[in-house]
């Protein structure tokens, strides 16, 4: 498997995770490994890598790649929203930093055959996990248009979504759609001529995304993970999430606002009754985004955005 590590602004992930030799990290997004590379070479010697990838693949190519006498390396194929779990399964209690890089790989969407880009002919699969149980496939011949104009409106923004939602409802009518490559069509002669010249990209990106965000429950697995990744943190501890979505952005974003303010108390209260002290403080406090060198040498990197936190 040949994977290309272009790992989205190394550099300052690198510097907000704050690695050294010896300590304990969680790379929950191993992808083609390129972060996690960079993160074993810090913390040798001595130091505990965990890496984790839902989808196989990531899995077999970081064995492969990430291998060194001077670390502990356990690479666990899993969801991250299972930490706790995967976290006691080795007895380990709290680490010293844990990276997410969400979204999708570039093999994954390139070379994975599962459909994930419109530009290929390929089933219309879209799991990052193939052990889970519904496909793309699934979703856009089952469910009823009112549900996939929610999922396209709501995950792409999409503006066409009513639109695409009726095609698809008659276009599988006559035959199931199975292929990328059809549903692309599906979506091309949904939307208006003149509306489609002047769209920047293509009009299946943001559908193509809407529905793989769906198939991998992307947004409830990360509400999920940013309820208790601080808790996982030693005092010092870094959190570093790399996301490229507007929703995905506003829950990271959202969660460490409340981690650093503490108190939940209702602003009307004279004063505080919770109780709950801040115990994060945001490092990268305006949001870190790749450089015009990182954008031109990968598209995708274009709405990567970088928060990262310190647990006090
Ligand atoms: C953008 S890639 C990571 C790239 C990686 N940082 C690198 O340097 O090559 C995202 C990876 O995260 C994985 N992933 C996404 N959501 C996940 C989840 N909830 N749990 C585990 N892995 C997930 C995907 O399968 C994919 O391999």
């Amino acid at each position: 498997m040949a994977y290309r590590h272009t790992p989205a602004m190394l550099k300052e992930v690198i510097t907000c995770l704050n690695c050294r030799p010896g300590k304990t990290f969680v790379d929950g997004t191993l992808g083609g490994a390129g972060h996690a590379g960079a993160i074993c070479d810090r913390i040798t010697p001595g130091g505990v890598f965990i890496g984790i990838d839902q989808d196989i693949d990531a899995i077999n190519h970081a064995k492969a790649v990430l291998q060194s006498d001077d670390l502990q390396i356990h690479i666990l194929h899993g969801n991250f929203f299972r930490l706790p779990e995967l976290l006691s399964q080795l007895k380990v209690r709290a680490v010293d930093g844990i990276l997410l890089d969400l979204g999708l790989s570039q093999h994954q969407l390139e070379n994975s055959g599962r459909g994930f880009s419109f530009r290929r002919d390929e089933p219309l699969d879209m799991r990052m996990d193939i052990r889970s149980p519904q496909t793309a496939g699934q979703l856009v011949n089952n469910l009823a248009q009112k549900d996939l104009q929610k999922i396209f409106k709501d995950y792409g923004e999409e503006r066409w979504a009513g639109q695409i939602a009726r095609k698809i409802i008659k276009a599988r009518s006559q035959n199931e759609i199975r292929t990328s490559s059809q549903l692309a069509q599906i979506v091309a002669e949904s939307i208006p001529g003149r509306a489609a010249s002047t769209q920047k990209i293509h009009p299946a990106t943001r559908l193509f995304m809407a529905l793989r965000i769906a198939v991998n429950r992307e947004l409830e697995r990360l509400e999920t993970f940013m309820e208790f990744a601080v808790d996982y943190l030693n005092p010092g501890g870094r959190l570093c999430v790399l996301s490229f979505h507007s929703l995905e952005d506003r829950i990271v974003k959202q969660r460490f606002k409340a981690l650093e303010k503490g108190c939940t108390c209702p602003p009307r209260l004279p004063q505080c009754v919770c109780g709950q002290k801040p115990c994060i403080r945001i490092i990268t406090k305006k949001v870190a985004r790749p450089t015009n060198e990182e954008i031109a040498a990968n598209a995708m990197a274009r709405s990567t955005r970088l928060r990262a936190v310190e647990k006090i």
